[in-house]
């Protein structure tokens, strides 16, 4: 089969590299003309495992191109995979979906399958199928198809090829375009769930911002057991043998953050609003997240009484491990506050690098033992392999003080209190 994917971000180059991986020839096109030259030269812009790997070894059938209109033309089957980001107000920014859509009409001299991959809020596949007509395509000429993902950064590749469910929205009775979904994803064995396009779009909603909701809803639990002094690991254990609540996603600490959650959770917040439905639980899922970071600092507060002139180490930048990824992360909102409150902040991250905050008095270092060398306090704050074993004789001779805050409540409490360290975290001790 011959696809078109529009836009070399992470979605879009994942797709187009696995999808040329199961045999068919794709041209993933960008506007972005730098981009395209680098991936050409082999380079790849995002750290992602196993994606340089895939894309060098589908080199014949793995084409970039930053001629879009051409490439769209000469492909039967589109792909749309250009970001959706947030607007100021929440809502979502549909500029990009909708200049490819004006591009397609453009270009349109035979038959398209348009499947649209980028998270759009509900209503937008129609919105698509109806701004085609009125540019004056013909309804037999196209199908709109929404086929949106459930990739993980750091695990996308194998999520796309060990999907738990490959979800279809399309207009009623089009088997035409479901045969052309089935035969793009033939090796990937996954049920299909089809629905409308609404329901497509609102099943990728529904199921980030259930994700968010245990997210937000653990470490509420976790700031009442910390209070009483129950430990958080205890409860969760004792919860996720139901299989109704199950294990995953119930890790207590900063809170959820990257490319996702923070902004569908806000989208879908705007969608409901926008119908005159108050979304509680939307809001409060936020307002949860957002003020763990206070709690977070709140605990160090009880430690050293005042922050003033403290230098702090923060170990991970990444929204979470495994990318080099630092949008919305909680690690760099906490940088951030902890900067504003007067501290010296040594960082270090395995792959990402902190964007510019404007305060001078951060400083990123290459190896982790020079970020702790002198700090008063080190804190976790995103879960790298590289922090979970730590040797703790060398950082004890390294650090200047003694305490460690483990906001992702990936290190062992005795440990630390064996080798003579204060460990604070929330509902752990
Ligand atoms: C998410 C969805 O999992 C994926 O299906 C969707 O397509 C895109 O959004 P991703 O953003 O890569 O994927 O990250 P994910 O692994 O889901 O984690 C999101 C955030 O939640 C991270 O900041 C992570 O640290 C946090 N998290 C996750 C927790 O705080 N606790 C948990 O138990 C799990």
């Amino acid at each position: 089969m011959k696809i078109c994917v529009v836009g070399a971000g992470y979605v879009g180059l994942t797709s187009a590299s696995v999808l040329a991986d199961l045999g068919h020839t794709v041209s993933c096109v960008d506007t972005n003309i730098e981009k395209i030259r680098s991936l050409n030269r082999g380079e790849v812009p995002i750290y992602e495992p196993g994606l340089k790997e895939i894309i060098s070894r589908n080199e014949e059938n793995l084409t970039f191109s930053s001629e879009v209109i051409e490439n769209i033309r000469n492909h039967p089957v589109i792909l749309i995979a250009v970001g959706t980001p947030s607007l100021a107000d929440g809502k979502t920014n549909l500029t990009y979906i909708y200049s490819v859509v004006d591009m397609i009409a453009d270009a349109l001299t035979d038959y398209k399958t348009i499947i649209t991959k980028s998270t759009v809020p509900p209503g937008t596949n129609e919105k698509i199928y109806a701004k085609l007509l009125q540019k004056g395509v013909a309804p037999e000429q196209f199908a709109v198809v929404s086929n949106p993902e459930f990739l993980r950064e750091g695990s996308a590749l194998y999520d796309m090829l060990h999907a738990d469910k490959i979800v279809v929205g399309m207009n009623k009775n089009d088997s035409k375009s479901l045969n052309i979904v089935k035969s793009l994803y033939k090796g990937i064995e996954a049920p299909y769930i089809v629905t409308t396009l609404s329901g497509a779009e609102m099943i990728k909603y529904t199921s980030n911002a259930f994700l968010a909701t245990k997210i937000s809803f653990i470490n509420e639990i976790a700031r009442i057991c910390d209070k009483y002094e129950v430990n958080i690991d205890d409860v969760v254990r004792g919860i996720s043998t139901d299989p109704r609540i199950s294990p995953h996603f119930l890790n207590s600490g900063l809170g959820f953050g990257g490319s996702c959650f923070p902004k569908d959770v806000r989208s879908l917040e705007q969608s409901a609003i926008e119908k005159n439905i108050t979304p509680i639980i939307l809001q409060a899922i936020q307002s949860t997240n957002h003020s763990q970071i206070d709690y977070y600092i709140e605990k160090l507060i009880t430690v050293f009484e005042s922050l003033k002139g403290k230098t702090i180490t923060v170990l991970g930048i990444a929204f979470k491990p495994n990318t080099d990824d630092t949008r919305e992360s909680q690690a760099v909102y906490l940088i951030k506050k902890l900067s504003q409150l007067g501290c010296t902040i040594n960082t270090y991250d395995p792959k990402a690098t902190l964007p510019f905050l404007g305060e001078s008095n951060i400083i990123q270092f290459p190896t982790l033992d020079q970020a702790v060398t002198d700090a008063e306090c080190v804190i976790i704050a995103t879960e790298w392999a590289e922090f979970l074993y730590l040797d703790w004789k060398k950082l004890k001779q390294l650090m200047k003080g003694n305490v460690i805050l483990d906001a992702r409540n990936c290190i062992d409490p005795l440990k630390a209190h064996e080798h003579g360290f204060q460990y604070v975290g929330v509902a752990r001790s």
